[in-house]
């Protein structure tokens, strides 16, 4: 490998929230363990240096005042889009910078719907859709996910549809690949879920963060490319951010070729006057957006593949009453510990004070709709993973 992904990176007083809080009341690392930190969605690797040069060698010039997007920011978006997904035909015209995913899914909804109004997201749900559809009185109605025979999360499209229509609902959230399930949605299930939102008139934005982050064997198909009535219903949303660990910097951007819809969403967001881009996050993507960063995302999706692949192992043979799905995308498990809860009598609260007092910073599955869930983030040097995993055998589920 080029890049590093085995050094372990001290992020103590480097404003990082993922060492400096302890995500749950009254957890405590107890004496004598280091933190692993296994919770946010953000990545304990150096990220790839050509970001670091492009932010410095702009930050040699001593004036930062107001600016537009340079041309080279749509033609990095446009090339990696064409590279990573196959995209053809993207212009700059569709192109929109957003503070953040959850901005545009914010901006979106309030274009689409209104205070009071139903909008549909599938279950588990990332707790961010929730906290900024609910902060605009929105009415999150939830479609659960299912796990079939062999333990691979689904859509069920006859619940999605009959509750469209039972709440008369026209704009839905759709997470691909799904944080926190993991599936990479295939081709056949894209347009299953499209063909439903079609039939039901919906505005669909379908975040797409987690696109670069796929794991061996999986590929990320974008929802608009599935149909042109896809292409015309949706809000596509991407960011170097989760991809190259660069959430601190902000950024991320929005697709959009519907006219109609795209108008609609940028006055959304031009109403606040708070959206607007940071010349380094700029030269950030731009520095991500190169060859470099093209192998870098390559190897750590290598990387994570490995860390996915010995953990899913590792907690099917040693947890005993454990469940999980094995992730096709991202960097998360999401454990089921209800069977190990009931065995042994122990409540979800006491289980994760359990892990966190060994340092395994991991975070509370619940607000994702799961009553006996815990998310946990293998974005760590491998020798992290297998050292919480020891921890967790030895101290946690060894009973
Ligand atoms: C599915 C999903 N969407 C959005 C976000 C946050 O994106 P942003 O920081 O760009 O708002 C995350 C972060 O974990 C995520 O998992």
């Amino acid at each position: 490998m080029k890049y590093d992904f085995t050094s372990i990176i001290d992020r103590q007083g480097k404003d990082s929230i993922a060492v400096d809080v302890i995500p749950f009341d009254n957890a405590q690392v107890a004496d004598g363990f280091t933190k692993i930190p296994m919770w946010v969605a953000d990545m304990n690797y150096a990220t790839v240096p050509t970001i670091q040069d492009a932010i410095i060698e702009r930050a040699k010039h001593p004036a930062f005042g107001y600016f537009d997007p340079r041309e080279e920011y749509y033609g990095k978006i446009i090339e990696w889009q064409n590279k990573r997904n196959g995209v053809e035909g993207l212009t700059k015209e569709a192109i929109g910078y957003e503070n953040g995913v959850l901005g545009c899914v914010s901006s979106a909804a309030q274009a689409f719907s209104a205070p009071g109004e139903a909008v549909l997201l599938h279950s588990p749900t990332y707790i961010g859709f929730t906290h900024a559809l609910e902060s605009i009185g929105r009415k999150i109605i939830l479609s659960d996910l299912v796990r079939d025979e062999e333990g691979v999360w689904r859509m069920d499209y006859e619940d999605m549809d009959r509750k469209l229509k039972e709440n008369h609902i026209h704009f839905a959230v759709f997470c691909s690949p799904h944080n926190p399930c993991g599936r990479v949605w295939s081709r056949e299930e894209i347009e299953k879920a499209m063909d439903v939102y079609a039939r039901n008139n919906c505005v669909v934005v379908s975040d797409e963060i987690w696109s670069d982050l796929t794991l061996a064997g999986h590929k990320h198909i974008p929802t608009q490319s599935i149909s042109a009535d896809a292409k015309n219903r949706t809000i596509a949303v991407y960011a170097p951010s989760k991809t190259f660990n660069l959430a601190g910097l902000i950024g991320s951007y929005h697709i959009i070729y519907n006219p109609y819809l795209r108008d609609r969403v940028r006055k959304q967001a031009e109403l606040s006057h708070y959206n607007s881009m940071n010349v380094l996050s700029m030269h950030a993507l731009i520095g991500a957006y190169q060859p470099e960063g093209y192998q870098w995302v390559d190897e750590l999706r290598q990387v994570l593949t490995e860390n996915v692949e010995y953990a899913y192992q590792y907690i099917l043979t040693h947890f005993s009453g454990v469940a999980l799905a094995k992730p096709e995308g991202t960097y998360m498990l999401y454990l089921d510990c209800e069977k190990f809860c009931r065995e042994h009598q122990l409540s979800m609260d006491e289980l994760i004070r359990a892990g966190i007092r060994v340092g395994v910073i991991w975070q509370d599955g619940r607000p994702f709709h799961r009553p006996y869930a815990i998310r946990l983030n293998l974005a760590l040097p491998h020798s992290l993973v297998v050292e919480a995993m020891e921890r967790l055998n030895e101290y946690v589920f060894h009973k």
